[in-house]
């Protein structure tokens, strides 16, 4: 069982809520806190009890302000790539997860902080968070990702302009810009993710993951997402949710799905 100083745990009917905890640090991600990020993800893939999980940081202020720059002021040439790469794939693993990933953006979610918000598969903003790729400002880049799905998120123009001024976004302009799903007041952060979360854990939860695979397919390379789409559809129609489904839909009932 991994241990955890970074980060708070806590499991709540089948939600594994997920808290960066260095509030004094406005929940810098250093490198260990990016391990500890790592376990903890990898505990939502392995444990049958969490359904979905939520990223939040602790205090009022922040969500992330970023990598610890304190530690990237010692990266040198040979650290760099590898510090780079290890961020982006943990950060890959929480896109990839087949559980649903809600960001609960409660404040400042900069640098890496945008890039872990951006990893997951919704995000919802408290009216107070602000969003933003500072990197420029430090002499460096998005190195965990935020190049490219930040791209994703909002197209290629707003995502220079973003990146190159290293402006700073309200939450209803990240909103507008498709880089937040909702904005809603700070005390209904909380509740407002555990309804989305809620409502996904009432359906399928294979159908779930395999919309999150099909969705993901979009921008992976050399992955035909249409092939995928077909393949995912016909892996719906085997399953024991699929005859549930349909059944209780024509028995006017609600369904109740094991996930399988
Ligand atoms: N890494 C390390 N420490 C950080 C940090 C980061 N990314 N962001 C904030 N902190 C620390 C500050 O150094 C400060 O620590 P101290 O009290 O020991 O001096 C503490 O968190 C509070 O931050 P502070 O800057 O005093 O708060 P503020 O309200 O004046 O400003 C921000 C808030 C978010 C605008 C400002 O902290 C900031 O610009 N942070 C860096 C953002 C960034 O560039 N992120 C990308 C990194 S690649």
């Amino acid at each position: 069982m991994a241990t955890y100083e970074n980060l708070l745990l806590e499991l709540q009917h089948g939600i594994l809520k997920i808290t960066i905890n260095r509030a004094d640090k406005l929940n810098a991600l250093n490198i260990d806190t990016i391990k500890e990020i790592k376990n903890a993800i990898q505990q939502v893939y392995d444990d049958p009890e969490v359904k979905g999980a939520i990223f939040t940081g602790a205090g009022q202020k922040a969500f992330v302000a970023g990598a610890d720059i304190s530690e990237i002021a010692e990266i040198n040439d040979v650290t760099a790539r590898n510090f780079a790469e290890r961020g982006q794939e943990v950060f890959a693993m929480i896109e990839r997860c087949t559980k649903p990933v809600i960001a609960a953006v409660n404040g400042f979610a900069l640098g890496g902080g945008c890039e872990l918000a951006m990893a997951c598969h919704i995000r919802v903003a408290s009216d107070n968070a602000r969003f933003g790729q500072p990197e420029v400002n430090l002499g460096l880049i998005p190195g965990y990702g935020g190049t490219q799905r930040l791209t994703q998120l909002v197209g290629k123009g707003k995502a220079m302009e973003l990146m190159m001024t290293a402006d700073m976004v309200s939450a209803e302009e990240a909103k507008a810009l498709g880089l937040a799903n909702h904005v809603v007041p700070q005390e209904e952060l909380m509740p407002k993710c555990e309804e989305i979360m809620h409502k996904i854990m009432s359906k399928a939860p294979l159908a779930v993951g395999l919309v999150i695979d099909c969705v993901n397919a979009v921008y992976t390379k050399d992955e035909n997402g249409y092939q995928t789409e077909a393949n995912s559809f016909a892996r719906c129609c085997t399953s024991e949710d699929f005859i549930e489904g349909t059944n209780a839909f024509l028995e006017k009932r609600k369904p109740a799905f094991k996930g399988n």
